[in-house]
């Protein structure tokens, strides 16, 4: 009887931690520095310039990401950076780049588009594109 308990309590347990770890409760949401730090920085290196330990096996050099807007005329392309993260495009959709659709989909925000849609989107994403915005020099 008291087996059975512990055995009950347990699984009461588990199931409360699987269900708080869907929701993310618990665990504060990731900075958009921190989601940079462990999902990109290996290729586009640390600081977003582009020498990453891994861009040595890329065919393509992963570009500078301070440099976006000055790449596109000073205009930091918001919507266009959100696109190329997410892989609207699919797997392959952007070179050597992956493609982020799925990236810690916990929780969607709005995202304002350049033309004043709204969209929901994952959280995360709209983290790392404010992140690399800030990061513009
Ligand atoms: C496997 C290596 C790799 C990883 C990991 C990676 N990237 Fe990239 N990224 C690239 C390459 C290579 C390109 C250039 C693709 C091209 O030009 O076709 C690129 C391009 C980009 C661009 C487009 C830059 C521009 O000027 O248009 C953005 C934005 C970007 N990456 C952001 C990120 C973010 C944010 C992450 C992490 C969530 C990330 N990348 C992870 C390799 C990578």
């Amino acid at each position: 009887m008291r087996f059975e308990m512990l055995i009950s309590s347990l699984l009461a347990f588990g199931l409360l931690a699987g269900c708080t770890e869907e929701i993310g409760f618990g665990s504060p949401p990731k900075s958009g520095a921190t989601l940079f730090a462990q999902n990109c920085a290996i290729c586009h290196g640390a600081n977003a310039r582009g020498a990453g330990a891994a861009a040595v096996n890329l065919e393509q050099v992963p570009p500078d990401l301070t440099l976006i807007a000055e790449r596109n005329g000073g205009l930091f392309p918001s919507d266009d950076v959100l696109a190329k993260i997410h892989g609207y495009g699919g797997p392959g959709h952007f070179g050597d780049m992956p493609d982020f659709a799925d990236i810690d989909t916990g929780e969607n925000v709005m995202w304002e588009t350049q033309n004043g849609q709204k969209i929901a989107t994952p959280r995360a994403l709209v983290a790392l594109v404010r992140y690399l915005e800030g990061l513009q020099r």
